[in-house]
């Protein structure tokens, strides 16, 4: 499958590898045979981290599927984390958007988060924007860390209808 990430001129760059406490990381362009290993392990990071929005709750590894390769991968540049080959989290941009950004449970706090957001600012130098929920501590102290602005506060679109933020972070 094709993806926006096809074209980007990163994807034909060998990826440096990047290391915080011993925890070497590289970051690639999504590619083809990721897609059930990073579905699985990113529908289960959402359903772990959203316990408190019921429609995150009620979807299927089937729905998440259905929604990467139906709604993500046709609209977003999609890049991976990578350490030793094993997928540690994902990030999905539609410049200037963050659509989804997801770092699997075990290796949070080890700048795979910030690495990834250093990619998302490559792809959209001047700004970067995104949604996340209002209840999202941890993403909003990641975000408000690396210079994220608050520009709004409102409600998901149904069926989720949970309270959320939009941040923005200009250059
Ligand atoms: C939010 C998320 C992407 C952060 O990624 P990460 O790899 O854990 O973050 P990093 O290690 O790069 O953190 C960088 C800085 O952000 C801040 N930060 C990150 N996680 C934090 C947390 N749980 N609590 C407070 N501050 C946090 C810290 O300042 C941290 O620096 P430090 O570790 O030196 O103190 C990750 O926790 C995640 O994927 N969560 C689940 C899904 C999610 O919420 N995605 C965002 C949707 S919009």
């Amino acid at each position: 499958m094709t993806t926006i990430a096809d074209d980007l001129p990163q994807q034909r760059g060998i990826p440096a590898p990047i290391v915080r406490d011993d925890f070497e990381i590289s970051i690639r362009a999504y590619a083809d045979r990721d897609c059930d290993d990073l579905v699985a392990r990113w529908h289960e990071t959402n359903r772990v981290t959203y316990r408190y929005v019921a429609e995150h709750q009620r979807h299927t590894l089937a729905d998440a599927r259905a929604f990467f390769r139906g709604k993500i991968l046709p609209s977003c540049a999609v890049w991976v984390a990578e350490r030793s080959e094993d997928l540690v989290g994902l990030i999905a941009i539609d410049p200037p958007w963050i659509r989804q950004l997801a770092v699997f449970p075990e290796h949070q706090r080890r700048g795979v988060g910030t690495a990834l957001l250093r990619r998302a600012r490559e792809c959209s130098p001047a700004e970067v924007r995104l949604y996340t929920f209002q209840r999202n501590d941890k993403a909003r102290a990641f975000y408000e860390k690396h210079g994220f602005h608050v520009v709004a506060l409102g409600v998901s679109p149904a069926p989720e209808l949970e309270p959320d933020v939009e941040y923005r972070w200009v250059a």
